[in-house]
């Protein structure tokens, strides 16, 4: 796969679907809470929420889509609520992965792997290998994923395999050493349940990215709320640091 652009090196060239869709599925508790149900209740009905979404993705001809399942911060939750997340992610990668692949879905993972269980780390294995040449829609999920573990994780590879004597790092040298230096930076972030915050997301890659925040709780949130945010991300301007009259001379980027 050819190297993708950065948007603080070079102007990418804007397409009318988002190429990459980044989302942080939040509200899956209070859903729950509202209905006098447990959490995980709404964690389970948050996974019939990235079925219709990886779908509607898929449809639309969006390249890559970008689910925040877990932060390394959420193993400060109640540790019953730990272990019921992660036997959901068991059952759904059990269940699912079989399906994507079916539907030619690359399916690829992302964070820190080590904290969990071996059983996890070897589901994870076996289905990103088994949909590593699908050419359809790129599926990443962010599993004890956290922004600043990625910037890290990614310096220190460059510590280890970089001759001491090769001068400051370059903005491309780091890139490659992220987990997602394979993907193009988000076009479109989408944060559902009503907070206005990234959580230690892509704290690198969403540079650039139109942010849209929905009161919208993730276990409600279904194709029509995703052509929603796409019509908001439709109405946007990318400039990336150019004026808006640089934009009506020159609608394809100029470097
Ligand atoms: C998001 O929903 C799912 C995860 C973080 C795993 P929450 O569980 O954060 O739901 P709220 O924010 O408490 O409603
Ligand atoms: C962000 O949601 C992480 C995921 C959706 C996986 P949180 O619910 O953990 O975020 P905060 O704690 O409200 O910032
Ligand atoms: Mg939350």
């Amino acid at each position: 796969m050819s190297k993708p652009t950065s948007s603080t090196i070079a102007i990418p060239s804007i397409g009318d679907v988002p190429r990459h869709i980044a989302v942080i599925m939040d509200g899956n508790g209070r859903w729950a809470r509202a209905r006098h149900l447990p959490r995980v209740a709404g964690h389970r009905q948050g996974v019939e929420s990235v079925r219709a979404v990886v779908k509607a993705c898929a449809e639309r001809g969006v390249e890559y889509l970008t689910l925040f399942a877990f932060s390394s911060e959420n193993w400060r939750r109640p540790q019953e609520e730990v272990s019921l997340l992660m036997e959901l992610f068991v059952r759904a990668l059990q269940m699912e992965v079989k399906k994507l692949h079916k539907n030619a879905i690359r399916f690829r993972v992302i964070g820190d792997l080590a904290s969990f269980s071996e059983r996890i780390q070897n589901l994870v294995a076996e289905s990103v290998a088994l949909t590593r040449d699908n050419r359809g829609l790129t599926l990443t999920v962010a599993a004890n994923y956290g922004g600043r573990w990625d910037i890290l994780q990614a310096v220190n590879r460059l510590l280890a395999e970089r001759p001491a004597d090769s001068g400051p790092v370059r903005e491309e040298e780091l890139a490659a050493c992220l987990s997602m230096s394979e993907v193009p930076e988000p076009d479109l972030f989408i944060r559902t349940g009503g907070e206005q915050r990234i959580s230690n997301f892509l704290l690198w890659q969403l540079a650039y990215t139109e942010l849209y925040f929905t009161d919208t709780l993730w276990p409600d949130f279904d194709a029509a709320a995703l052509d929603v945010a796409i019509a908001s991300y439709h109405r946007r301007e990318r400039r990336f640091g150019r004026t808006s009259e640089q934009l009506a001379q020159h609608p394809v980027p100029q470097q």
